[in-house]
């Protein structure tokens, strides 16, 4: 079995693929449809990957880390507002490149936090049975990403 920390890293590094077709596509200035598009695809993948960790993870670890389960819940609140408020610029296509660099920025940053805490703690802590919904969940959101293998070998 694949360990469940190196699958949840492998996961935000399919999320920053994406991240970085829509940091691509704005910064070359791509045609608002094509923008639309990548933007939908980031949206849905992040939006999944944020649920998984709070219905999956989170519950498990706020009972020995309940300081550090907290924090991430603001900050997962904080993404999602900010994605809400990109998702309008979006529809009136006012989306800009400095925009998506610094939501870019913030998401690395928060994914490095749970690299080294959450997800550390999340193979050191649930049990098999939760480590095998975890792995199946992350195979099912890693198919249907264009060129994604579902845990490619780094
Ligand atoms: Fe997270």
């Amino acid at each position: 079995m694949t360990p469940l920390h190196d699958a949840l890293i492998d996961d935000h590094r399919r999320l920053d693929r994406i991240f970085s077709e829509v940091g691509e596509a704005t910064a070359a200035g791509a045609d608002l449809r094509t923008i639309g598009e990548i933007w939908t695809r980031f949206g849905a993948a992040l939006r999944r990957h944020l649920a998984l960790e709070e219905d999956a993870i989170f519950p498990v670890l706020t009972r020995t880390h309940p300081d550090e389960i907290s924090a991430l819940c603001v900050e997962h609140h904080r993404i999602r507002t900010r994605l809400e408020r990109l998702d309008m610029d979006v529809d009136l296509h006012l989306l800009r490149d400095p925009a998506v660099r610094s939501l870019i920025a913030d998401l690395q940053a928060h994914a490095r936090r749970e690299d080294v805490g959450l997800y550390a703690w999340a193979e050191a802590e649930l049990s098999p049975a939760e480590k095998r919904h975890m792995l199946t969940e992350l195979d099912r959101q890693g198919l249907g990403e264009p060129g994604a293998a579902a845990h490619p070998q780094a």
